[in-house]
């Protein structure tokens, strides 16, 4: 069938980024037979992002082989067997199926960044973003007319692990090809795929973003405290976290990054009070309160 063809064709995945996202894509990629190769700008980030996986995977295991220490070590080896790590871009993209970035959230260092890995990678190779809120047509915005044919969003979740979903995201120029060999290899990694338009947020944080900023305002409006409006969402509405544990998760400045550049100029959302800025937002990422990547956010780690 098609799916096993497209399938087939993929099998040499390169992840900018090796942070809380990148590395988590490119364990899910290793864990289900991928050789990856996991691209960062130091190699300090890079052993940050190889102990990230290296900590989610002994969680995997210890549920996989529980009471065998040797049987959870084993599987953690042979995993991170598979995974390379590089801090040369073009290099590490020279042989590549796919090439998933998921690097800082900001317009000009990804479009940067794909400048110079279309020097490199193979003419067929398909090029994807993880990019919470910026537009795909416009990350691709320097490359020439094939390289846009075969260029799309794949958007994961954080934890990538343990979330389910990866949104597709076609762009009006992408080849109907792509989109169905993207969705044949996110079933490939075991995910759910969702195909959607490149709009802003795409679907999930078009409705997520809203709902943190709202609760923001209402901790701002002192109506109630964080730790109360989290309870109440958990146990009034059944999220499995509050919003405010929810931002610390995702990363305060991320956060920033999304409401900030759509107020300014999301296609459909300028000017749009949902994404006003925050006081309290604004403060505690100028103190490097960034969440729980730093230790510290709206709650202590
Ligand atoms: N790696 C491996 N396994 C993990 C993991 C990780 N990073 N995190 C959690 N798990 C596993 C645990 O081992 C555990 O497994 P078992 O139940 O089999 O023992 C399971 O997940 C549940 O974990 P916990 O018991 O620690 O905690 P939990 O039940 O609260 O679940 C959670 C954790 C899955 C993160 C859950 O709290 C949740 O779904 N939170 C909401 C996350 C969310 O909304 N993410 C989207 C953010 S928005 C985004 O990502 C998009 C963007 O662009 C900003
Ligand atoms: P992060 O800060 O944890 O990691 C970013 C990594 O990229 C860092 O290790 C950094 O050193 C590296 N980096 C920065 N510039 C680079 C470059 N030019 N080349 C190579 N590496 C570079 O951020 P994150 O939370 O992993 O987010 C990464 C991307 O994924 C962003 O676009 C973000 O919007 C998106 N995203 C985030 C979440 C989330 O919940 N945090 C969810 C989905 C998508």
């Amino acid at each position: 069938s098609f799916s096993t063809t497209a399938m087939a064709s993929i099998s040499r995945i390169t992840v900018i980024g090796g942070g809380q996202m990148g590395s988590g894509i490119a364990q899910v990629a290793a864990t289900h037979k991928h050789e990856v190769t996991l691209v960062d700008v130091s190699q300090e980030a890079l052993d940050r992002g190889k102990a990230y996986m290296a900590k989610s995977l002994k969680r995997v295991a210890k549920k996989k082989h529980a009471e065998d220490e040797a049987a959870q070590s084993q599987f953690v080896a042979e995993i991170m067997s598979r995974v390379s790590l590089s801090t040369k871009p073009q290099e590490a993209v020279s042989r590549a199926d796919l090439v998933i970035e998921a690097i800082v959230e900001n317009l000009k260092v990804k479009q940067d960044l794909f400048a110079q890995l279309s020097k490199a990678a193979p003419q067929q190779a398909i090029l994807a973003s993880n990019t919470s809120s910026l537009p795909i047509g416009k990350i691709a915005e320097l490359l020439d007319s094939q390289r846009k044919q075969r260029f799309i969003g794949l958007h994961f979740f954080n934890p990538v692990p343990q979330m389910k979903l990866v949104e597709v995201v076609r762009t009006k120029e992408a080849d109907q090809e792509v989109v169905d060999s993207a969705v044949a290899w996110v079933k490939a990694i075991g995910k759910a795929p969702a195909v959607c338009k490149d709009t802003p947020g795409f679907i999930v944080n078009r409705l997520l973003l809203p709902y943190m900023m709202e609760a923001i305002r209402l901790l701002e409006r002192d109506v109630a405290s964080a730790q109360d409006i989290d309870t109440a969402m958990k146990l009034g509405a059944g999220y499995p976290m509050g919003p405010f544990e929810l931002c610390d998760y995702v990363g305060l400045d991320t956060i920033k990054f999304i409401v900030d550049g759509w107020h300014k100029d999301g296609e459909g959302l300028k000017g749009n009070p949902l994404f006003a800025s925050s006081t309290k937002l604004d403060e505690l990422v100028k103190q490097g309160r960034l969440g729980v990547k730093s230790g510290k956010g709206f709650y202590d780690y």
